[in-house]
């Protein structure tokens, strides 16, 4: 069993906890958060023994082979860098960074070890109908990609009342920013599927919709990929709607189209109006935590990379967070591609 600690108790460092113990092939023996409430419900309702206020005393836990950080998103890079130094296999939620500096800062420690196994929290790749899209990009099935786009729509107006109680902070307020929180979760689709790195990116924002966010609430960005592809993501965090039924999802090849949760695919070169069917039989709605975590373990147990490794989500975060930068400055911008060494 791989011994895993879980640093970042919210919402999501919960629900990773819980996906441990349902996939069980990993032991949670410790778990992290500055919030002492927090660290007492962890040990109320889960039993953990080893329960520490600091990412540094988890990292120096000889007890613990592997850490998955859950903090919210300005604050991966302290976890992550201690992790790595101390040597141990690290999952790290979605964004991977908050800032290119913090970034950089994760990519140098990776870079210094190469043994470890480090994976980067983008989820939706798990995701039956997403997993079969990947599959017709990777066999040739679409044909060459040309377009494609992915939005990124979420009311996510409650977040304006969750408060920490440890800090009276709100970084969702504060800092987040929704290409890179939400929208470089359809960004990386459309990186995995165009099999391809982004090299350009320009975009626009405006902030009407949810004005107690510091930052512009609808952003816009396009993709130019290094094979002649286009991409376009929109996040949006204000729509005056529930969650749509799926995900906006669009690729387009020169033998194939995929439209949602569809996929028209031409027989021959003479098809050029085949008609959509399903892409999948099965499909997920929530987020397939279960399938990522059983991914990670079992790289780490078999030595293998994990489906999204460190560098490669980090390479969704820098487009998404160079996005920001090329709409701040009205710029098009080139973005830096991270290389695993
Ligand atoms: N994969 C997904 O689809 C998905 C879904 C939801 C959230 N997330 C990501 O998961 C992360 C956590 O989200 P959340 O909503 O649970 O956040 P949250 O703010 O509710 O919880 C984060 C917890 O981390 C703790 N924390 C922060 N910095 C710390 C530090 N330096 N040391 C110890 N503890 C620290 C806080 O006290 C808090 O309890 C975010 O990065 C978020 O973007 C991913």
């Amino acid at each position: 069993m791989v011994r895993v600690g879980i640093i970042g108790l919210g919402h999501n460092g919960l629900a990773h906890l819980a996906a441990h113990r349902n996939v069980g092939l990993s032991d949670v023996v410790a778990v992290c958060d500055r919030n002492p409430e927090r660290l007492d419900r962890a040990r109320d309702e889960f039993g953990i023994e080893r329960r520490y206020r600091t990412a540094a005393e988890l990292c120096a836990d000889p007890a613990v082979d592997a850490v998955s950080v859950n903090t919210g998103d300005p604050y991966h890079v302290e976890p992550f860098v201690a992790a790595v130094r101390a040597g141990k296999h690290v999952f790290v939620e979605k964004p991977v960074a908050n800032s290119l500096a913090q970034l950089d800062e994760m990519a140098a420690a990776a870079a210094a070890d190469a043994g470890l196994t480090l994976a980067a929290g983008y989820v939706l790749r798990f995701n039956p109908v997403y997993e079969a899209v990947h599959r017709f990009c990777a066999s040739g099935q679409l044909g060459r990609i040309y377009y494609l786009e992915g939005d990124y729509v979420h009311n996510l107006l409650y977040q304006a009342a969750q408060i920490d109680t440890a800090t009276g902070a709100n970084w969702y307020l504060d800092e987040e920013r929704p290409l890179v929180g939400g929208g470089s979760h359809p960004l990386d689709l459309l990186r995995w599927f165009a099999g391809a790195e982004v090299v350009q990116v320009a975009g626009y924002s405006s902030r009407f919709a949810f004005p107690e966010m510091k930052q512009d609430d609808c952003q816009v960005a396009l993709f130019r990929f290094e094979n002649g592809a286009v991409a376009k993501v929109a996040a949006l965090y204000a729509p005056r709607t529930a969650m749509p039924p799926f995900n906006n999802l669009r690729v387009y090849g020169d033998r194939g189209t995929v439209e949602r949760d569809t996929v028209a695919l031409a027989e021959d070169a003479g098809d050029v109006h085949p008609a959509f069917k399903p892409v999948a039989a099965d499909r997920v709605d929530g987020h397939p935590y279960e399938p990522e975590v059983r991914d990670w373990v079992l790289a780490i147990r078999d030595s293998r990379p994990p489906r999204c490794d460190f560098f490669d989500g980090a390479n969704s975060t820098a487009a998404t967070l160079t996005a920001c930068e090329a709409i701040a400055r009205n710029a098009i911008l080139p973005v830096n591609v991270y290389r695993r060494p």
